[in-house]
């Protein structure tokens, strides 16, 4: 199964951004990590991160038919992006919706994602960690979705 691994704005500060709330793990940590948890689950993962919301969409769009599945931390244009929601939506490829922070208890503002509702489901509020909880997921989701008559 192939993982696109797809990250946002500002992510790529990740270390030294806002530590207090996204801790010290850089984004080159996590892909590190992502690529041992891919390698056990037998996924193969390849990785993208862009602070514009074209090339984010270009990405989903490109992982049409090539990729299984994609794990979206938007960043902030979760709360704000109808054009990433279509995109999804036009792609046919699951998506789950990844946060390093519990966005529902943060400012009322990002308690709205256009993403989740047509995302296979959110992961939030587990930092780092949530990027192999997402993997996994996913990778159930697609075994399960092979598997059903
Ligand atoms: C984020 C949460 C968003 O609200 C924020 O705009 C980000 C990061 C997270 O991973 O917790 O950029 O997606």
């Amino acid at each position: 199964m192939r993982i696109l691994v797809l990250n946002g704005p500002n992510l790529n500060l990740l270390g030294t951004r806002q530590p207090e709330i996204y801790g010290r793990t850089t984004l080159a940590d996590i892909e590190r990590d992502c690529a041992v948890v891919a390698k056990d689950l037998g996924l193969t993962v390849r990785f993208f991160q862009s602070n514009h919301e074209g090339a984010l969409i270009d990405a989903i769009h490109a992982a049409r038919g090539v990729e299984d599945g994609i794990v979206l931390n938007a960043g902030a244009y979760t709360h704000t992006s109808l054009a990433l929601m279509d995109a999804i939506s036009s792609a046919d490829v699951p998506v789950v919706e990844l946060h390093l922070s519990n966005i529902h208890a943060r400012e009322a503002v990002r308690h709205k994602s256009f993403i989740a509702p047509v995302s296979v489901g959110q992961i939030c509020g587990f930092g780092p960690a949530g990027y192999g909880l997402a993997l996994r997921a996913l990778r159930g989701h697609l075994t399960e979705i092979e598997t059903s008559p």
